[in-house]
């Protein structure tokens, strides 16, 4: 895949690509390359007699079966991105596409994994997960199966009959992931979603992910401030700049799967998320004057 607008930048890194409208990529009709597709897409928010720019000229596509990442500072439009993919935000200019069909709404192709778990606090974990599933027209049996499996799959099998109350954050968010994955969405958007646990648990929960996505053929797109987690999971990462929100450059992630703790100790590693950093910066800086440190960029 071309994309347009490359600096000098993506000499001296040759994953990175970027550029005044950066993130632009040319167009390509086939569906798979294109399976997520973001054009021009612009979002302002209203409040009173003031209006706020959130989103300006996003664009992106996603291939079928790929995962990418979005990173970029607290507030710069991450999860409102996502809820535009999702149908559940309108945006005021640009088109969304995903497997070629405009959005207009949510469907049922789609799932969403958020940091705050959403689990209903009377419902079991085999009842949350049974819960997920309702709205779609699957025989009972297809959906007893399908919560059976996805609960095996993250480990929850002894765990069915209890409460969210019972369970550790991890657990819970392994609950959330099975709920969403059961549904088995063609497009998994993931918002955070390992923000509130322990970095064990969160390395734990990131390998799951992992392996789920070398198993089946899925789309995912995670959005994240962590930038080591960008590149332990993602195929390519789009790094935001902020005030408005713009995708400012697009990296290719070099390494193969696992992704392990090996790896983090490389100087290759080490030099991506320097980079990636680099660039976060350098976009934030030209837009906004109040994240300046590194605590600043992991507040929320
Ligand atoms: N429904 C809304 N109404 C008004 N402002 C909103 C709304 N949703 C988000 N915003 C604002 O848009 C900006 C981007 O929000 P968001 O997409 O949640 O950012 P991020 O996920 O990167 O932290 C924030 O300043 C937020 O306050
Ligand atoms: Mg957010």
């Amino acid at each position: 895949m071309t994309e347009v607008g490359q600096t000098s930048d993506s000499a001296a890194h040759p994953g990175v690509h970027r550029g005044p409208t950066a993130g632009g990529e040319t167009q390509d009709e086939d569906p798979a390359l294109n399976y997520v597709e973001l054009r021009g897409v612009g979002k302002t928010f209203t409040h009173g007699r003031q209006s706020r720019q959130i989103l300006d000229d996003v664009n992106f596509t996603v291939r079928e079966g790929e995962f990418c990442a979005i990173v970029g500072a607290s507030g710069c439009g991450k999860s409102s991105i996502l809820r535009v993919i999702d149908g559940l935000l309108q945006p005021d200019t640009g088109s969304v596409r995903v497997n070629g069909r405009d959005i207009t709404g949510p469907s049922e192709d789609i799932g969403l994994v958020f940091q705050q778990f959403n689990l209903l606090p009377w419902k079991t974990v085999q009842q949350n997960i049974m819960f997920g599933l309702d709205s779609l027209k699957l025989p009972k049996a297809v959906k007893r199966e399908r919560c059976q499996h996805w609960m095996s799959v993250v480990g929850l099998v002894e765990w069915s009959g209890h409460y969210p109350h019972q369970l550790s954050g991890g657990m819970q968010q392994r609950v959330s992931l099975a709920r969403t994955m059961a549904r088995e969405p063609s497009l998994v958007l993931m918002d955070e979603p390992f923000g509130a646990l322990d970095a064990l648990t969160r390395r734990f929960l990131q390998q799951e992910v992992v392996r789920l996505w070398q198993e089946g053929k899925r789309t995912g797109i995670l959005v994240t401030h962590d930038i080591e987690e960008s590149l332990l999971l993602a195929d390519r990462v789009f790094v935001m700049s902020a005030n408005p929100g713009r995708i400012a450059a697009t990296v290719e992630v070099p390494f193969t799967h696992p992704r392990d703790d090996a790896l983090q100790a490389t100087a290759e590693f080490s030099e991506m998320k320097e980079h990636i950093w680099h660039l976060l910066t350098t976009e934030i800086s030209k837009t906004s004057s109040y994240v300046r440190t590194r605590s600043d960029m992991h507040a929320g």
